[in-house]
């Protein structure tokens, strides 16, 4: 059975063309998302499997991307323990009382992933027997650093006021509870791997707030203690952040194998500053996806032109899709870069 290029493309092998899927591909630009999910609680629907499985494969059937990534999201595990998270249409996560001081370590119980959240490897299980082996699941989790922002800002932040202060102020207590944060990510993507993941990508899409400093301090400790943690498993792993080109070379540092990167970094430059060792994953900015088609080609083709022909690029966005995105768009995206992608693509 030949390894699916998403899977061959993390480990920097060839590939029969460049793989490609979307941050966020399902959700609120689909006609059919909106028609399956109804108004409820995203969470809700989270935990229906069977809900949670058709909204994972829709994008699948429907652009043909390489991958399928598990309807889930980043909170999951936290509300599953009982922290006090719920999810605002349109704003994100939002923590009732948010995590301030060492008591608040005492909220923040181990994570057993078949006993508090069944819900997510049954929705995994379900995506992978549908999609057989040559589509891969994505498993994800979020990143301490990114999750512990929301327990301690008590919802999406600008400044990173609270947490930074956290860190600084008593990082005694911020590295508890970063570690503990690793543990519940670490045991939430070991159960997708066995339910049927193939991939795993961990989610520090805030980490571009922190210095390089403080990243280093903060936030890479407990990064690579996730990875360290699943690395026995085998399954190749992405690390991905928003606005963090100053952070590249620390993230090499981490144990993924992929590193994603929004499109503040060209490729090329995001491949030096990573080193030989990682492929790259990006980085169309998707906002550009709002654009006449034409702009958005070209813009795609400069992607793949600086990722070069050395193996190991996944495309992808920079960000996630934007609701308003035109999903004609998306699937035209998929065939351009099936047809022109460069990286590591074998001989016809
Ligand atoms: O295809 C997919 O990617 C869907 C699965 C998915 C969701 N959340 C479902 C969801 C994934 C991969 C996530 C990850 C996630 N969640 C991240 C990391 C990715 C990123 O964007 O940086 C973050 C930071 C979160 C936290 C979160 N949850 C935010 C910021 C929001 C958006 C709030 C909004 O309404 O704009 C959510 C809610 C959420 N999670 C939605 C979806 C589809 C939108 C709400 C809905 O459809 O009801």
């Amino acid at each position: 059975m030949a390894t699916p290029p998403l899977v061959a493309a993390c480990w920097r092998r060839p590939v029969p063309h460049t793989p490609v899927w979307f941050m966020r591909q399902a959700g609120r630009s689909l006609p059919e998302y909106r028609a399956a999910r109804g108004s409820g609680d995203v969470l809700a629907a989270i935990s229906d499997p069977a809900l949670a499985a058709e909204l994972t494969l829709q994008p699948v059937r429907r652009y043909g991307v390489d991958a399928a990534i598990l309807f889930s999201d980043i909170v999951v595990p936290v509300h599953a323990i009982g922290f006090g998270v719920t999810v605002e249409p349109g704003r994100g996560p939002v923590v009732a009382e948010p995590f301030s001081s060492k008591a608040d370590l005492g909220r923040l119980r181990p994570f057993i992933p078949e006993q508090d959240a069944p819900y997510v490897g049954e929705a995994a299980a379900l995506v992978a027997s549908e999609l057989g082996p040559d589509v891969p699941l994505i498993g994800f989790a979020g990143a301490p650093f990114t999750v512990a922002s929301y327990l301690v800002e008590g919802g999406p932040s600008r400044t990173f006021a609270r947490v930074k202060s956290l860190m600084h102020a008593d990082p005694a207590v911020w590295h508890a509870l970063v570690e503990r944060l690793a543990d519940m990510a670490a045991a939430s993507l070991a159960s997708q791997v066995r339910a049927g993941a193939s991939v795993v990508q961990l989610f520090d899409s805030w980490a571009g707030a922190l210095s390089p400093g403080e990243y280093q301090r903060f936030a890479l400790p407990a990064t690579q203690r996730v990875f360290e943690a699943i690395s026995p498993l085998g399954v190749p792993g992405i690390l991905f952040g928003v606005g963090t080109g100053e952070l590249l070379g620390l993230m090499a540092q981490a144990g993924a194998h992929a590193v994603g990167v929004d499109w503040r970094v060209p490729l090329d430059s995001a491949r030096a500053r990573l080193g030989p060792r990682h492929a790259v994953q990006g980085n169309l900015d998707p906002a550009i996806c709002l654009a006449p088609w034409e702009v958005v080609a070209e813009e795609a083709r400069e992607v793949l032109r600086r990722a070069g022909r050395a193996t190991g690029h996944i495309f992808n966005l920079g960000h996630g899709v934007l609701p308003e995105t035109d999903p004609g768009i998306l699937s035209a995206l998929v065939e351009l870069v099936h047809a022109e992608g460069r990286a590591g693509v074998l001989p016809r």
